[in-house]
Order: C-alpha cells, then sequence, then structure tokens
C-alpha cells in the first residue's frame, strides 16, 4: 500500500543507467552536449537518493562536468518555470506532495522561507491513506480524484485545526475516516464510498485553502500565487483555486503548474539545477544523500 525502501532502492539500481541512455536518446544529446548534472540529494528515501547521487557523481565525475545538488522540493517549485518561462520571484507557493505540505515563501530563485508546514501527515500522505481505507490501490491520490467526482460531500468529517493559521494536519481527517468506516461496520450500515471520497476530498482541500487564503489576507506584498507537488494534479483543488480563489483577489497572479510537471519528474530536478547553477552553485563531490534535509 506504498513504497517498500528496500525494493524502491533496488529498483533505482536496475533501472537508472536505462532511464539515463533513455533520456539522452530521446533528448537527442550525448553527456558532452551537457553543461551540468544535477540531482537531488534530498529530503527521501536514502536508499534511492544514494542511487541518484552515486550515478550523478559518476557521470559528472567521467564527463568532467560540474555537480549540481538539488532540494527535492525546490525542484517541485522549479517545475512551474518549466511551462511558464516569465514567471519570477518573489511568489508564494503551496507546496503538495507525498511527503511534504509547506506555504512556501519564494523570496529569489534560490532563498525559501517556509511560513507553514503540516504538523503531520503531508497531503498526499492522507490522500494514500485514506484510499488504502476506501480500498483502493496505491497512489491513491488520483483515485480519490477520480472517485469523488462521482460523490457528493454529504459526511461530516474531523476539520483539520491548527494553532498557527498556516499550518496544515491532516492526520486527524484520516482518522476520522476511518473510525467512519468502522462506525458503518459494526452498525451494519452502508456508505457510499464515493460520497465518502468527496466528503474526505473537499475536507482537506478545504482546509488547505483556507490556509492560503490567510496568507494571502495576511502577509504584505503577495504578488503571485503558485502551486507545486503531487497534490496539485488534483483535478477538484485547481478548479477551486481558479474558480473560487482566484477570483477574490484581482491583483494576485494565479500559476497552476501543467499535470505533466506536478508529480516526481528528472525535469524539475533539471531546470532547478539549471537555476542553481546559474545563480553561480555548483555542488562539490563531498555532497551525499541527505534524507531530512531542510528547505531553508
Ligand atoms: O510530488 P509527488 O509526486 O511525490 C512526492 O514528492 O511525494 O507526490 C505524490 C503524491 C501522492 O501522495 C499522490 O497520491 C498524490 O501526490 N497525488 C494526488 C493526485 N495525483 C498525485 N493527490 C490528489 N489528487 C491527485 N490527482
Ligand atoms: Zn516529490
Amino acid at each position: 500500500g506504498g513504497v517498500v525502501p528496500e525494493i524502491a532502492s533496488r529498483k533505482h539500481i536496475e533501472r537508472i543507467n536505462y532511464v539515463i541512455e533513455d533520456a539522452l536518446k530521446q533528448a537527442k544529446v550525448t553527456l558532452e552536449d551537457i553543461t551540468a548534472v544535477s540531482v537531488t540529494y534530498g529530503p527521501g528515501l536514502v536508499g534511492a537518493l544514494l542511487v541518484g547521487v552515486g550515478a550523478a557523481k559518476a557521470i559528472a565525475y567521467a564527463a568532467g562536468k560540474p555537480l549540481v545538488g538539488v532540494h527535492h522540493i525546490e525542484g517541485h517549485i522549479a517545475a512551474n518555470y518549466i511551462e511558464h518561462q516569465e514567471l519570477e520571484p518573489p511568489f508564494l507557493c503551496l507546496v503538495v506532495s507525498g511527503g511534504h505540505t509547506h506555504l512556501v515563501q519564494v523570496h529569489s530563485y534560490t532563498e525559501f522561507e517556509v511560513i507553514g508546514c503540516t504538523h503531520d501527515d503531508a497531503a498526499g500522505e492522507a490522500f494514500d491513506k485514506v484510499a488504502r481505507v476506501l480500498n483502493l490501490p496505491y497512489p491513491g491520490g488520483p483515485q480519490i480524484d477520480r472517485l469523488a467526482k462521482e460523490g457528493q460531500n454529504v459526511y461530516a468529517l474531523a476539520k483539520p485545526r491548527t494553532e498557527n493559521p498556516m499550518d496544515f494536519s491532516f492526520s486527524g481527517l484520516k482518522s476520522s475516516v476511518l473510525q467512519f468506516k468502522e462506525r458503518c461496520k459494526r452498525r451494519n450500515a452502508e456508505f457510499v464510498p464515493a460520497d465518502l471520497a468527496c466528503s474526505f476530498q473537499e475536507t482537506a482541500l478545504k482546509s488547505l485553502l483556507s490556509r492560503v487564503v490567510y496568507a494571502l489576507d495576511h502577509v504584505e506584498g503577495i504578488r503571485h500565487f503558485v502551486v507545486a507537488g503531487g497534490v496539485a494534479a488534483n483535478s477538484r483543488l485547481r478548479t477551486l483555486i481558479t474558480e473560487t480563489v482566484a477570483p477574490n483577489y484581482p491583483d494576485i497572479e494565479f500559476t497552476i503548474p501543467p499535470l505533466s510537471c506536478c508529480t516526481d519528474n528528472a525535469a524539475m530536478i533539471a531546470i532547478a539545477g539549471t537555476i542553481a547553477y546559474q545563480h553561480g552553485k555548483t555542488g562539490s563531490f563531498d555532497i551525499s544523500a541527505d534524507p531530512g534535509m531542510e528547505l531553508e
């Protein structure tokens, strides 16, 4: 029902050379054509990170190219520059992935300030866990997204509460879904899975967006709002942002990345590395996998 770290690392070892060869072939370039090698070295699962860092160092060393280390979340944020080349910091970014739920003030291409974060589960993690409660396969986010379209928001679930109005919390909501299902079972009562998916999704997304709205209302000088990460692929979240949030803020620009740039991809690490390289950053060959690396 999720990623098994040992299997993930082994698969990375098995596949990485093929992936790199294939990427070069599809891009119609050779290693000689490349300016620098960029690699994500944290945060994440240490085994998988080690394989990537090892491969990147080997390529960079053998080809005599600089090595640029990238923070995974910096990559998610940079994914927005792929389609929106006019996008420039400063902007406020909601980062919602399987491992992170952050509100980030992107002050410049290389300076980030986290002004809100989750106290427990990440948003994507909550989608994945609730999907498991509904017996849906992993990853659960796209499954809930699809099923919720067939349902209605009719079940009252626990609304996430946090002391800091820009922080997030999803474990109470996730437990509330589980308890609801167990209560139905005990009482031999039927429930409609699509309605439960829809009720969960609406509650989770409203909680995400209430933090965004608070930040837009209270943080000085925001002119641009951007989303990033796997959960940014959620169709309902995209609709809510464009149809219910954006119209209330005519002076703020809203950017949503294309679907292909939301979930994990190598292009986002490449573009983040390109930007870091253009700003004078090249990593030494001393970098190593850092599973708990901080964005700031
Ligand atoms: O950013 P990402 O690809 O990997 C991490 O860095 O974690 O995000 C993966 C997460 C998973 O939890 C997945 O269920 C969620 O993003 N996700 C979605 C959707 N597509 C992917 N969640 C809600 N709706 C979606 N359409
Ligand atoms: Zn990611």
